[in-house]
C-alpha cells in the first residue's frame, strides 16, 4: 500500500517506520522538509516532502500531528484527501486531575471533527490507545495472543486498509464500530492514560470472562 505520513515526530516515526518494514511504500511529508527527509532516510521510506505532498501521496493518509491542529490540516487538504483512507491516531489531552482531560466536548471526537473537515475523506480512528514505543517491536501478550488495536470506519474499504495496516505489524485488528464511536476511543485512551501516569496498568482492569466451571 502507498502511505503518506502528514508529521515528522514520534508517531510518524513509529508507524511510518512499521509500515515500511512491513513492505508498505512510505511518504514523509513535513512543514520542515529537512526533518522529512532525515525521517524518511531513518525508516526507509520511499520519499519525502511536504505535508500536501503527502496528503496526495496513496491510498491511505497517516495524521501524526497534534490533536488541535489535525482538523485544521484535514480542511486545508480537503481536496487531496478526498476519496483516502485518513488515519488519525490523535489524541486530544491535556494534563488534569488524575492525569489527563480531554479537550473534546462531551460527545465529540478529534475523528469527527477531521471527518467535517474533509467530507470527502474516509476517516478512521485508530492507533492512539498505546505508547509509541509499542511500535518497535511486534509486541506479545501473556498468553502469546498477538494484541489488538481497535479502530472505528464509517468505510469499509478504508476499515480494510486499516486492518491490513493493522495485521502487518504483527498486531490483531479489532473493529469498534463507526466513526461515531471514536469518542469512546479517544476517551479510553484518557483513562489508560491517567493509569499509566499513577503507576497502575489498564489492562489488568478488563480480563476475559472465566469459562465454565
Ligand atoms: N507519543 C505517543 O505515545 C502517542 C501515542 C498515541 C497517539 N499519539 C498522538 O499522535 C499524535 C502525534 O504525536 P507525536 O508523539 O508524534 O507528536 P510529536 O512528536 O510532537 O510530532 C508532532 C508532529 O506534528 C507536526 N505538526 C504540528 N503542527 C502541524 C501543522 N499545523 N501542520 C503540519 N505538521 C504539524 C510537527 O511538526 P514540527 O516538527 O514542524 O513542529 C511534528 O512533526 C498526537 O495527536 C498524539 O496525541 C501519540
Amino acid at each position: 500500500m502507498r502511505i503518506g505520513v502528514m508529521g515528522t515526530g514520534a508517531m510518524a516515526a513509529a508507524l511510518g517506520g512499521a509500515w515500511a518494514r512491513a513492505g508498505h511504500e512510505v511518504f514523509v511529508g513535513g512543514r520542515d522538509t529537512a526533518a522529512a527527509g532525515a525521517l524518511a532516510g531513518r525508516i526507509g521510506a520511499a520519499g519525502h516532502g511536504t505535508p500536501a505532498q503527502a496528503a496526495g501521496y496513496g491510498e491511505a493518509v497517516l495524521l501524526a500531528v497534534p490533536a488541535g491542529a489535525a482538523p485544521a490540516l484535514a480542511r486545508e487538504h480537503a481536496g487531496a484527501l478526498a476519496g483516502r483512507t485518513v488515519v488519525d491516531c490523535t489524541n486530544a489531552l491535556v494534563p488534569g486531575t488524575g492525569g489527563v482531560m480531554l479537550t473534546t466536548g462531551a460527545g465529540q471526537s478529534v475523528a469527527g471533527l477531521i471527518a467535517a473537515a474533509a467530507p470527502g475523506a474516509h476517516v478512521v480512528k485508530a492507533f492512539n490507545l498505546v505508547h509509541v514505543s509499542l511500535w518497535d517491536r511486534a509486541p506479545v501478550t501473556a498468553d502469546g495472543a498477538a494484541p489488538a488495536v481497535p479502530f472505528c470506519a464509517d468505510d469499509a474499504e478504508a476499515a480494510g486498509r486499516v486492518a491490513e495496516l493493522i495485521s502487518g505489524t504483527g498486531w490483531s485488528p479489532m473493529p469498534a464500530g463507526g466513526l461515531d464511536r471514536a469518542a469512546y476511543l479517544e476517551a479510553t485512551a484518557a483513562w489508560a492514560i491517567g493509569v499509566w501516569w499513577a503507576g497502575g496498568s489498564p489492562r489488568l482492569a478488563l480480563p476475559d470472562a472465566p469459562g465454565p466451571a
